[in-house]
């Protein structure tokens, strides 16, 4: 393990087997509701890795669809609106739609995002995350489908970076804090 990193928090085996299990999840849940077919929306760049496996593990008709957004303020300030940099490709609206995050710290990211679709009138809207930080939520926002809960620690790997590195990393670690000083 390279010394950049305070430990493994979470194996290349242990995520594979909590993404076949989120696949099947995602597939009983749909098809008990009988819902044929749904928009997967990842959220750029970080989601990217988590969605690619993930959709592989959902037996359900779909298309696929990315946004990038961007968050207003810093995290100790931030106002919780977002800025969409990439908008998606295709109309959502009567869509079953399924977020995709790598992780959700604060929550207000996701809310704003939440509130910004539903004004587009999909027909349901869920939202799914790799990673939760539930000490960390300012908002009441639900995760429908949560990988691992994590504790308040910075991570990076399988998608999550730390200024735009690591994220090829086929396991999460928690990143030494010397390396925010060096970057
Ligand atoms: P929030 O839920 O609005 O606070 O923002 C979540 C976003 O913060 C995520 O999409 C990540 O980009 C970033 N983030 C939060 N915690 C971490 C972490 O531990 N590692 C890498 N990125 C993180
Ligand atoms: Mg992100």
């Amino acid at each position: 393990m390279s010394k950049d990193f305070a430990g493994i928090i979470i194996e290349e085996a242990e995520i594979k087997a909590k993404v076949d299990e989120m696949g099947r999840q995602i597939t009983e849940y749909y098809s008990s509701l009988g819902i044929k077919e749904l928009v997967i929306i990842g959220i750029l760049r970080g989601a990217v890795i988590f969605m690619s496996d993930l959709i592989r593990k959902i037996d359900l008709p779909m298309t696929i669809d990315f946004m990038a957004i961007s968050s207003y303020g810093t995290s100790a300030t931030s106002s919780g609106s977002v800025r969409v940099l990439k908008d998606v490709s295709e109309s959502i609206e009567g869509k079953h739609l399924l977020i995709v995050e790598d992780i959700v710290d604060t929550g207000l990211t996701l809310q704003c995002l939440k509130n910004l679709l539903w004004a587009r009138n999909p027909k349901s809207l869920h939202l799914c995350s790799f990673l939760s930080k539930p000490s960390r939520r300012l908002t009441d926002v639900t995760v429908d489908f949560c990988g691992f809960e994590i504790p308040d620690e910075f991570v990076v790997g399988y998608g999550l970076d730390y200024a735009g590195k690591y994220r090829q990393l086929p396991y999460v670690a928690i990143l030494n804090p010397e390396v925010y000083a060096k970057i």
